[in-house]
């Protein structure tokens, strides 16, 4: 699909960048409004951890402020396209949720070069994200480094349903019904050409959790939700007399 993960990344950042307005949306619509839910399941995941957090790929800020409603702060939130970062901000500072902006700190920058200090972060997490990464190991990795000992990782992530009949509906949902609706209200059918795309390419749930185990995650978990039309994975790092 790309000629290497320069030109992956090049791709991402601009079409994040091109639908950047319209990224919540989509989001609220094409899921029917459940990928609140799974943001929330994430949060809970991090309960009785402290701060400071770590949102990485974290786009328009949906996963950031769910993370700062349930007392978890601060949170820097790091994506390499301005755009999206941008748009959040400022959708946040205009809401009813706007008290809560001061708990987020942006970060333009690229997760594969984390521009951080190692072991600072009481716990990262990533919605969305991996998936998209030119080097999927380099970036997790990365957050592996700027995670404190003892700290949790935890990534919320496309899967595929694996029952026969509803992982044919969802193959269909994926490559006619997404990039048409996509295509319509984003105005950028290729994007959501590529969300399938990258959606049926990616790893299962097993190899990501062998990935996070070499890379030297600990209590490594998963948990599909919605019929595993995503799967939230849970990590700790070792404490260092662990
Ligand atoms: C699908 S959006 C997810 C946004 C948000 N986390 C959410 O829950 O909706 C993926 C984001 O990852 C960002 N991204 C992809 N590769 C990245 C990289 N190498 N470094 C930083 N951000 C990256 C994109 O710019 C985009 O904003």
């Amino acid at each position: 699909m790309f000629k290497d993960q320069e030109e992956k990344k090049g791709f991402v950042k601009e079409k994040f960048s091109n639908v950047a307005d319209r990224y919540d949306l989509l989001n609220s619509v094409l899921s029917l409004g459940i990928d609140s839910l799974w943001r929330k399941y994430v949060a809970r995941q991090l309960h009785g951890i402290e701060g400071p957090f770590l949102d990485v790929c974290a786009g328009t800020l949906p996963l950031s402020l769910t993370l700062v409603k349930n007392e978890l702060r601060p949170v820097c939130a790091l994506d390499f396209c301005f755009d999206m970062l941008a748009y959040g901000q400022h959708r946040l500072s205009v809401c009813r949720e706007s008290k809560y902006i001061i708990h987020i700190i942006p970060v333009c920058a690229d997760a594969e070069k984390l521009p951080l200090l190692s072991g600072q972060f009481g716990g990262v997490t990533v919605a969305f994200g991996v998936r998209n990464l030119g080097n999927i190991r380099q970036g997790i990795a990365e957050m592996h480094r700027v995670l404190r000992p003892g700290g949790k990782l935890v990534i919320l992530e496309f899967s595929r349903p694996d029952t026969p009949v509803l992982s044919q509906l969802y193959r269909f949902y994926l490559h006619r019904f997404l990039p048409v609706i996509g295509g319509i209200v984003s105005g950028d059918a290729a994007a959501y050409r590529y969300l399938a795309d990258s959606i049926e390419a990616f790893m299962s749930p097993e190899e990501l959790c062998r990935l996070l185990v070499e890379i030297g995650f600990r209590d490594v978990s998963f948990k599909p939700l919605t019929f595993g039309v995503v799967t939230v994975y849970c990590a700790d790092k070792v404490m260092k007399n662990g």
